[in-house]
């Protein structure tokens, strides 16, 4: 016999599976990452839309996916997933409300999630603390995604909070969208039509509407004030939305004939802020006294003021940051840095 110990053969624990909902563009680039990496430790074993699902059949390579799918077997865009064990890992790359109510669902049935839609975290506040009472003992739920496309907001959030400090306030530019189209913005030039330009380049969403309501901002902003200890709900946070009730209420054939109504409002209080030396943000912020949403006239070397482009700009005062707030800022918009937030939690997940 040699001296060589006897080591026990220990068998590999199977590789947790991922099953990606929502392959536009978030979760086409998030499988264009996986493909990068090629990680074994990322197998994927469902993608689907709201119409398709190719369903599981064992571990396979990312590149196989994308344009089998059109194949895939018919699905209703519920969120019962059959296949799926304990361990296996939802990507949520959809903003489907009906997916976001099975987030606790699918912890429940002690899987991991990973989101970068909004309605989980920034929905129901009750939803909220459901997740976060769920996502415990070994349970994950990514959320970088969710807030500043994978800017460490959340994150610093909860750091600062479990180092004793209470947050005092919060305010951001949390909409790349809006950043953009305001960013550089005077009045001379139709705001609709930079509203048009950003829907052509991709910055906005396809009914931008979505955008200029302030909708999307009050769900990072609800998400951003629950992380950080206030628990808000969307009614409490008073939102002044850039759409007038024209725009508001036109059917999706006569928004872009309706997005004219924007341009003389807008350019006559770009002017008078232009006057002041001031410059034009949608600013999201929350205390102690409320959480409220808007346009506001800034300093041009406020800090929120100076980003550029799609850069979301966030400041936080805390009881270590009492005088000077601590400053955040970078691309917070965009399906690359996006999908690589989500890619992130996904590594974190399988490290764990
Ligand atoms: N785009 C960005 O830059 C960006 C940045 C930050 C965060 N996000 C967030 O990321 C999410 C995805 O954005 P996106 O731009 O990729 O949207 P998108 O291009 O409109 O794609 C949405 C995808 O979700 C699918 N889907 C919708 N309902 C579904 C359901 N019930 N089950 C399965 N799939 C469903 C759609 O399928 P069908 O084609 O069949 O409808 C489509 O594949 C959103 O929550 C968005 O707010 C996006």
């Amino acid at each position: 016999m040699s001296g060589r110990p006897q080591v026990a053969e220990v068998a590999k624990p199977a590789p947790r599976r991922i099953a990606l909902l929502g392959v536009g563009t978030v979760g086409r680039a998030l499988l264009e990452r996986l493909r990068a990496l090629d990680d074994p430790r990322l197998p994927l074993g469902l993608v689907a839309n709201s119409r398709r699902r190719l369903p599981l059949i064992g571990a396979s390579s990312p590149r196989a996916w994308p344009d089998a799918l059109a194949q895939g077997e018919p699905h209703d865009g519920s969120g019962a997933l059959p296949g799926l064990a304990p361990g296996d890992i939802v990507v949520d790359a959809t903003a489907s409300a009906e997916l976001a109510a099975w987030h606790p669902r699918w912890l429940r049935q002690g899987l991991h999630v990973v989101s970068a839609n909004k309605l989980g975290l920034g929905g129901p506040l009750l939803r909220q603390h459901e997740i976060r009472a769920l996502a415990t003992d070994g349970r994950h739920y990514g959320d970088a995604a969710t807030v500043g496309a994978g800017l460490p907001l959340l994150r610093t959030l909860r750091e600062l909070r479990a180092g004793g400090d209470r947050i005092g306030a919060v305010v951001g530019v949390l909409s790349g969208t809006l950043a953009w189209l305001f960013d550089g913005y005077d009045g001379c030039e139709p705001f609709s039509a930079r509203v048009r330009a950003a829907v052509a380049q991709g910055y906005a969403e396809p009914d931008p509407r979505v955008d200029l309501s302030g909708e999307d901002v009050c769900r990072k902003l609800l998400i951003l004030a629950r992380t950080a200890g206030y628990p808000l709900e969307q009614a409490e946070v008073r939102v002044d939305s850039l759409l007038t009730p024209a725009l508001a209420a036109a059917a999706p054939d006569h928004v872009d004939a309706a997005l004219a109504e924007l341009d003389g409002p807008l350019a006559e209080r770009a002017a008078r802020t232009a006057r002041d030396g001031k410059v034009l943000r949608y600013v999201a912020r929350f205390d102690a006294a409320g959480a409220r949403i808007g346009l506001e006239a800034l300093p041009a070397d406020d800090p929120l003021a100076v980003g550029r482009g799609c850069d979301n700009r966030v400041a936080i005062w805390s009881t270590r940051y009492r005088d000077r707030p601590l400053q955040i800022q970078g691309p917070g918009a965009g399906a690359e840095v996006t999908a690589a937030a989500l890619l992130d939690d996904l590594l974190r997940i399988v490290a764990s």
